[in-house]
């Protein structure tokens, strides 16, 4: 058991299985008796759920790539102070479904020197990453596929298409390589259980070692 908290967030492509994997852990931890907090960006709290609308419904160029950076961020300042901090100050697990390599992969590979933006707004805005990093990997035919038979108003991403999420599943592994420490690579093709068998072992190696 831990003695303080622990940080742990999921990432990916979208339909890579971040949501479906992020639940089936804290419901393992649960089991085990961990008090786990299981949130989500963009949102986690009241505030940062009404910059989720904001961010995610409407037209693709509601928005130019510079507020949006600013948006998700002040989105998890939000989160980070009203659900994150507090729950980690109490001794809980907290599973993040995304988090800041989400701005850096999204907003920052999407023109020229928009990566070292986001950077200097992280270490500014947001200073801290979690302890453990979960990237599920995934060919963006397959993710692209589930994401897109989820429908709802929620798609100025997912309508970008395969180009930019081959990009971006390209981006997530070179940041994997970058924070080796942090982050581990989980390859996500294959059955539900298999996977959430995998998290489970890399997480309670972590937690318990
Ligand atoms: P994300 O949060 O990464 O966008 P979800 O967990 O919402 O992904 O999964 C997207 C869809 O794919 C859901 O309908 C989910 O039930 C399904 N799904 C998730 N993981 C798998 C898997 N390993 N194999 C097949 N289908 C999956
Ligand atoms: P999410 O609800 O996790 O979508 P999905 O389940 O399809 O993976 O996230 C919504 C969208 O928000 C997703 O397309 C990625 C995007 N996003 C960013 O562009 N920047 C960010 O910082 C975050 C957290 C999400």
């Amino acid at each position: 058991m831990t003695t303080r908290g622990w940080f742990i967030s999921f990432e990916g492509i979208d339909g890579s299985g971040k949501s479906t994997q992020a639940r089936k852990l804290a419901d393992h931890l649960r089991n085990q008796g961990y008090e786990v907090v299981l949130t989500r960006e963009p949102g986690g709290s009241p505030g940062a759920e009404e910059i989720r609308k904001l961010v995610l419904e409407g037209a693709t160029d509601r928005w130019s790539p510079h507020t949006e950076i600013l948006l998700f961020t002040a989105a998890r300042r939000d989160h980070l102070e009203r659900t994150i901090e507090p729950a980690l100050a109490a001794g809980k697990v907290v599973i993040c479904d995304r988090f800041a390599d989400s701005t850096r992969m999204y907003q920052g590979l999407r023109g020229e020197d928009l990566r070292g933006l986001v950077d200097r707004l992280h270490t500014l805005m947001i200073g801290r990453e979690p302890d453990m990093t979960l990237l599920i990997d995934m060919i963006p035919e397959t993710g692209l596929s589930r994401a897109l038979s989820r429908q709802g108003a929620e798609e100025r991403f997912e309508t970008f298409g395969e180009d930019l999420q081959t990009r971006m599943r390209k981006g997530f592994l070179t940041l994997a390589e970058a924070f080796p420490d942090r982050i581990t690579v989980i390859d996500g093709d294959r059955p539900i259980d298999d996977v959430a068998a995998q998290i489970q072992t890399t997480v309670e190696a972590r937690l318990h070692g």
